[in-house]
């Protein structure tokens, strides 16, 4: 069932009462959209998919109109997901950064979000408070959460680079939450966007205990998010949610567990749409029962499908929906 943010509201703080992860899964084309709905349904879990800016301009074609491509993927997500009742899911624009305004505003007013992320972390401290503030003014107004950002993760996504790593300090973390009234904050804790091995990654888990525990303090608890968590162990994940994390960010993963099932089925299948060098023009014929794309692209959906039950059962949010 499709979430807006009263609800989602629900689930976060659920999640962090009892300690697990909610898993925002970024999406473009129906098939992973099918993939991940379909993961947490047999799951039972909640969760998030999630647009960047670059998904939504690839969404809406050539005229690259990020209004048309949220529509479009809006739509879609609700129809799917409002055909399932074992598992609540919420959309969630990621890294929209300050010259996206405009575009976050569209979202929320028409209803097309349940929650969104301002990502005006390369600015100066007090215009990311500025902007981040004006965010969620618009934002809860219209049932809509609202996910801020403080320092630098490093890495590619999408349109984000970055080549430092910046890490949240405890004291402008609070500042920020006090004075933005933000749900959710990213905060930058070691991990890289991209393709990483968590084990080579040196985390810095406890500066998330640290950050909550004076959240806490002072009475203004918010859920933190971890970015760039495609690599991380499960070992990792499970440590950062126990010290305070409620939403954790997969984009890579899914790219990789895509490419890798397409390119796995046509290393058996390339002989139905190339002809072998040893069999002549006259006697080769195209396989139409394996080239046509439903029978190729549903293996990146399974695969999608696969990896968020195995990351909803890492985080501990399979069978905890709110809804069940
Ligand atoms: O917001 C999205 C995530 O931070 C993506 O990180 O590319 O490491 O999965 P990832
Ligand atoms: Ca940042």
């Amino acid at each position: 069932m499709f979430l807006y943010g009263d609800k989602l509201k629900e689930v976060f703080l659920k999640a962090k009462k009892e300690r697990f992860g909610i898993i925002a899964s970024n999406v473009v084309f129906d098939c992973a959209v099918r993939g991940v709905i379909q993961g947490y349904e047999v799951q039972k879990s909640d969760g998030l998919l999630q647009m960047s800016s670059g998904a939504v301009k690839y969404a809406a074609g050539f005229t690259k109109d990020m209004n048309v491509g949220a529509e479009l993927i809006s739509s879609m997500i609700k129809i799917l997901a409002n055909q399932h009742k074992n598992s609540g899911v919420g959309l969630h624009i990621d890294h929209a950064t300050p010259n996206y305004f405009d575009f976050l505003v569209y979202c929320i007013e028409n209803k097309l979000v349940s929650s969104v992320m301002i990502d005006a972390s390369h600015e100066p401290f007090e215009e990311n408070i500025r902007i981040s503030a004006e965010v969620v003014k618009i934002a809860h107004k219209n049932n809509v959460l609202v996910e801020g950002e403080i320092g630098y993760i490093k890495g590619t996504e999408d349109e984000i680079v970055s080549d430092t790593e910046l890490y949240t300090r405890p004291d402008e973390a609070l500042e920020y939450v006090q004075k933005t009234n933000v749900d959710l904050f990213a905060a930058s804790v070691g991990t890289n966007h991209g393709v990483t091995k968590g084990s080579k990654v040196v985390l810095k888990l406890d500066l998330i205990k640290e950050i909550d525990e004076l959240l806490i303090s002072k009475n203004v608890e918010t859920g933190i998010v971890l970015h760039g968590a495609s690599g991380l162990t499960a070992e990792q994940q499970q440590k950062a949610i126990q010290n305070g994390v409620v939403k954790i960010n997969k984009d890579t993963r899914y790219q990789m567990e895509i490419a890798a099932a397409v390119q796995n089925y046509w290393e058996k299948e390339k002989n139905s749409i190339v002809r072998p060098n040893d069999i002549s023009v006259d006697n080769y014929m195209p396989d139409k029962k394996r080239f046509d794309p439903r029978k190729w692209i549903v293996k990146g959906e399974d695969a999608m499908q696969n990896a968020v039950e195995e990351l909803v059962i890492i985080t501990g949010s399979a069978n905890n929906s709110i809804l069940i």
